[in-house]
């Protein structure tokens, strides 16, 4: 089955990424030294199986198709392509990320490059394939699940680099939407293991339009969301690493809010003193809290319809009915 044999490709390609890293000159002197260098330690390096693909045109491909791998299966893993009518290593000279699935098979790779060009992207992940399907994967899943449950509360990252500082500190209910906007799918694999979603995005404008884009989805599946921005130039990486672990947790801890009422906070701001702004937002509250189940979570609206009501200085039975507007 063509699945099996993509999950053998990347197995392999793993175990080559890894070796290459630990065992090879040029895997240490720049791979290794990267990962170190950004604060990650050996320990990490090896639970995440984090690797580095030798800066050579066909170095992987080479011991594949000795191996006997099937040059087609290799490039639909993403793994080679053809250049100039041979086949080339797709990451070369990079770090390579291993995505894994909730059982820990290797569904893809994040292959980053080690210094800022113009001319390549900072990360080359693996294409969509039979099992690679970005939409269903968040990453990180596999080392946070047993976490995530006991806590019962996921955190959501943007970035690989996130998930890994944060486990090396010691927090290790957080996954990686890794720079796409949350779907529907991936708010039922949080759901697996809990309700309760944290947001942990930058506080740049980007970070905020993107969290606020998954809000109304989260509702939807039932979440409790809330939300943390991390400060301006930080991210939950380069922020745990600045102020350590515990002074981390307390940032959390002191700036962590519930996402309907941060949304309206922010909205309130935006709209000022237009009243056509205003009854938009009004209307678009009303929406959002229509969303949550009203069987499952009767109280849960309630209190949201009397705390936005409040917020928004609107009489709270109007709000009531507009709600029931929106139920569907
Ligand atoms: N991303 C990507 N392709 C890019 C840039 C980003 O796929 N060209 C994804 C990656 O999954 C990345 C995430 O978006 O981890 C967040 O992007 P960014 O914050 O730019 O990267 P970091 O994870 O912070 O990586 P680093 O710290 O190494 O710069
Ligand atoms: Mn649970
Ligand atoms: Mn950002
Ligand atoms: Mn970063
Ligand atoms: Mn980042």
């Amino acid at each position: 089955q063509l699945a099996d044999s993509l999950f053998i490709i990347n197995n392999f390609a793993r175990d080559y990424f890894v070796r290459t890293i630990h065992e090879t000159d040029e895997g240490q002197n720049v791979g290794l030294s990267y990962f170190e260098e950004r604060g990650f330690t050996e320990e990490t390096i090896k639970k995440f199986q984090l690797g580095y693909c030798l800066n050579l045109r066909d170095a992987f491909v080479r011991e594949a198709q000795h191996k006997g791998y099937n040059m087609e299966l290799l490039q639909k893993t993403g793994l080679v392509t053809i250049r100039n009518d041979q086949p080339a290593d797709n990451y070369r000279g990079r770090v390579i990320f291993p995505i894994h699935n909730q059982s820990g098979k290797v569904l893809g790779f994040g292959a980053r490059i080690l210094v800022k060009s113009d001319r390549a992207p900072k990360y080359i992940n693996s294409p969509e394939n039979d099992i690679y399907v970005k939409s269903k994967v968040l990453y990180g899943t596999y080392f946070a699940r047993h976490a995530i449950d006991k806590l019962d509360e996921c955190l959501l990252v943007e970035g690989y680099t996130d998930v890994v500082s944060l486990h090396q500190a010691g927090i290790e209910n957080v996954v990686a939407s890794s720079g796409t906007s949350l779907t529907t799918d991936q708010l039922r694999l949080i759901k697996k293991y809990t309700r309760n979603l944290t947001i942990l995005y930058d506080g740049d404008n980007a970070g905020v339009k993107a969290a606020l884009r998954g809000l109304d989805m989260a509702i939807e599946e039932g979440l409790n969301v809330k939300l943390a921005l991390i400060p301006d130039k930080e991210d939950p990486d380069s922020y745990v690493q600045k102020i350590g672990v515990e002074g981390f947790r307390q940032f959390i801890a002191e700036n962590k809010q519930d996402f309907i009422l941060f949304k309206l906070q922010v909205s309130l701001k935006e709209a000022g003193n237009d009243t056509t702004k205003k009854s938009q937002l009004v209307n678009e509250i009303a929406e959002t809290i229509a969303r949550i189940d009203k069987v499952e979570d009767f109280t849960k609206q309630q209190d949201y319809i009397r705390q936005c009501s409040q917020l928004l200085k609107i009489d709270e039975e109007g709000m009531v009915t507009l709600v029931n507007k929106y139920i569907r």
